[in-house]
């Protein structure tokens, strides 16, 4: 299995996902700092994985930090990587996990508040691998067999502690002796399906093809695809679903053509405080994400880009939304808060 993230003698290793596949580089963060710097430049990226990334982080600062005045640090570390990166919730979901840890041991010797800490983010690490297999056990059979599966970006064993979730779905389909085989957006402008995807894939000897993102509408529309599985960000109490950018319309072209279009995401991607996608905030990058492809430039000098990372789309084309506790349907005001409970 691919190490996305581990903890190891006290620092955080993350393989760097900016450099796969062409290279397969390990980053060691020794500071909560340098954590957030790796989130920020996506050396890391994928929901869960932000989220166990941010634990590790507190955990990191809070071993780090001066005996005195503990608290104000505490605050500065989660301050630090809550600015991260804004669309993802699992990022909020960790921190406030780790705030609850630290407040249950205020008061104790720092020793044992630093103890806790650790253990707590491994817990997280742990658990996200868990949580994707469940997942993905709940997903496998919703998977049609002997058809096609389309994703976009990478909502795998990279994007998360391991396993993955919509590449979690599909592994537990292979598992249970589907004969499937992936279509894989390459997901413009960053390509975590080009790059990520096929290549995790492939360690795992799944049969996968690499189209481009304007090629879905083609080949939902051939019957070729026996239903779409993605991942997501932040999903609101609606059902409506923040995930890469270009997952919307991926959507409206698998209701178009009557291909089942499931999200596949932990309970901690739900933001239920949220009453509709409308409120979720969309992460605007870097404008030479998509003037420059691997540094080069592409586009003239001086073109006005626009960049959201993500898009929103309405839970009216989500066909169920598949968690470690079961899959929610419409209408998901009551299959969400029943999952959560
Ligand atoms: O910008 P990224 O690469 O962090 O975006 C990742 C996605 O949109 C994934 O689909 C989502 O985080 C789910 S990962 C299991």
């Amino acid at each position: 299995m691919i190490e996305t993230i581990q903890w190891i003698d006290g620092a955080v290793v993350m393989i760097d996902q900016r450099r796969l596949p062409l290279e397969e580089k390990y980053v060691t963060c020794r500071s909560f700092q340098e954590v957030a710097t790796a989130i920020r430049d996506m050396t890391i990226r994928g929901a869960p994985a932000i989220g166990v990334a941010a634990a590790m982080g507190v955990a990191l600062g809070v071993l780090h930090a001066a005996e005195s005045g503990l608290d104000a640090q505490m605050e500065e570390i989660c301050a630090t990587l809550a600015a991260t990166r804004p669309t993802a919730v699992n990022l909020f979901w960790a921190i406030d996990r780790m705030k609850r840890v630290y407040a249950s041991v205020a008061g104790q010797p720092i020793g044992e508040i630093r103890r806790r800490l650790v253990e707590e983010a491994l817990l997280v690490r742990e658990e996200d691998i868990a949580i994707c297999r469940a997942i993905g056990r709940n997903g496998a059979s919703l998977v049609p067999d002997r058809k096609t599966v389309l994703t976009h970006c990478n909502a795998g064993a990279l994007a998360t502690a391991g396993y993955g979730t919509a590449l979690g779905v599909i592994r537990a389909a292979v598992e249970a002796g589907k004969r499937i085989d992936v279509f894989a957006d390459e997901t413009r402008p960053f390509l975590q399906g080009a790059r990520l995807t096929v290549w995790e894939l492939q360690q795992d000897s799944i049969p996968t093809t690499l189209i481009t993102d304007n090629m879905a509408g083609h080949f939902l529309k051939s019957g070729r695809i026996g239903c779409v599985v993605v991942g997501a960000d932040r999903i609101a109490a609606n059902g409506d679903v923040a995930n890469k950018v270009g997952t919307y319309s991926v959507a409206v072209l698998a209701k178009e053509n009557h291909v089942p279009f499931f999200v596949a995401a932990p309970i901690s991607t739900l933001d239920l405080t949220l009453a509709s996608g409308e409120a979720i905030p969309i992460e605007q990058r870097a404008a030479a994400e998509v003037t420059h492809v691997y540094g080069r430039q592409m586009a003239p000098a001086g073109t006005a880009v626009m960049n959201p990372a993500f898009d929103v789309t309405p839970a009216r084309y989500v066909t169920g939304i598949i968690t470690e506790r079961g899959v929610a349907r419409a209408p998901y005001e009551e299959s969400l808060r029943k999952l959560v409970g």
